[in-house]
């Protein structure tokens, strides 16, 4: 057998290269999209996620220019609900997550009519024929009305056909997120990374989000750089004010909120009452306050990463970067490693 080589974040780093940029306020983070009503000011995203986005975080995330997608572990009318109040809070784009069976076709049609302008089909496979059937029926009901967003995939063939069936953006990545244990259970998946790699070879015209073990800014910045288009966050921003779920004391009396898999014991219990193939984790995370800071510091970190690579676009920013791999060593090297301190 042919044993393909995979790379990850912490493998590779990009070469700084000359730059005539005075300040990082000249470079401009907005991404274009087919089929929404305004255009994105930075390429973040938060995760459909019953522990990340509800109405706090699509507010905050519309208002920071970026998108928070409303999950879909709760009733339709709890869900357009949500949708209708960010509506009426005047939000530029609503987003909001279905499945690919059961009640999604109605569950679409409510969210839309609540004034959902993007849809989310959110499954853990989907390089799937349901895929196909639903987003077939998608677009012949929405038409143009309604960006279609459809995933996870983590290959070319994947990410072309997904577009070839509708799809105007797709979220790239299989079993890299933080709280994931797809690759534990199933032994299937591909890192982040190398999966942006592939489906960047794409000549489709959909959008590619990068989902899944994005850690840091940097992690940002070489999504962007192997072709990512925009990036989807649950760890980093999980724990900020504007997640749900109440702060708990934890033992050393430290102030924490719950981070968890959609796939973990704890979230199926909870949205559908029964416990089928557990791919994920449920834990706790220290409060970070506003989400608008965390935001912010991301999105400076991004710029400041393009300037490094001396652009001021994303979209010169993928044929211009140059990415390295690193070795062992030097991966050590890019930590903070002052004398050993732990
Ligand atoms: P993070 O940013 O590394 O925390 O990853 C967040 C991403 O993990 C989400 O956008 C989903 O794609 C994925 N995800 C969410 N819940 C689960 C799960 O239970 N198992 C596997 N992947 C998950």
């Amino acid at each position: 057998m042919n044993v393909k080589h995979a790379l990850s974040f912490d493998d590779v780093l990009l070469v700084p290269q000359y730059s005539r940029i005075k300040s990082r306020k000249e470079i401009d983070l907005s991404v274009e999209a087919k089929n929404v009503s305004k255009k994105f000011e930075i390429p973040i995203v938060s995760a459909p996620m019953d522990s990340i986005t509800e109405l706090a975080m699509v507010i905050a995330m519309d208002r920071l220019g970026g998108l928070g997608i409303i999950h879909r572990y709760n009733t339709i009318d709890e869900q357009a609900k949500i949708a209708q109040e960010a509506f009426y809070t005047g939000a530029n784009n609503i987003a909001a997550a279905i499945g690919m069976t059961d009640d999604y076709y109605v569950r679409a049609e409510e969210l839309v009519k609540a004034g959902a302008n993007i849809l989310c089909v959110d499954v853990a496979h989907g390089h799937h024929r349901m895929m196909q059937e639903c987003l077939d029926r998608l677009k012949s009901k929405f038409g143009d009305e309604v960006h279609l967003m459809a995933g996870n995939v983590a290959t070319l063939e994947a990410f072309n056909d997904l577009a070839d069936w509708g799809a105007d953006s797709i979220r790239v990545g299989i079993g890299g997120g933080s709280i994931c244990s797809t690759r534990i259970q199933t032994g299937h998946g591909v890192p982040t990374l190398q999966s942006v790699i592939y489906c960047s070879r794409s000549d489709r015209d959909a959008l590619l989000i990068a989902d899944g073990g994005i850690k840091n800014s940097g992690d940002m910045v070489k999504a962007l750089a192997a072709g990512a288009d925009m990036v989807m966050c649950g760890s980093l921003l999980s724990g900020t004010d504007e997640t749900p779920g109440d702060v708990i004391q934890s033992l050393d009396g430290r102030a924490r909120k719950v981070y968890r898999g959609m796939a973990s014991r704890e979230a199926q219990k909870s949205w559908r009452d029964k416990v089928g193939s557990v791919e994920g984790i449920a834990t706790t995370v220290d409060v970070k306050g506003p989400v608008d800071r965390v935001v912010k510091d991301l999105s400076w970190g991004i710029k400041s990463g393009l300037s490094y690579s001396g652009c001021t676009h994303l979209r010169e920013f993928a044929s211009r970067s140059r990415l390295i791999q690193q070795t062992a060593a030097g991966a050590k090297e890019s930590n903070t490693h002052i004398l050993n301190v732990v």
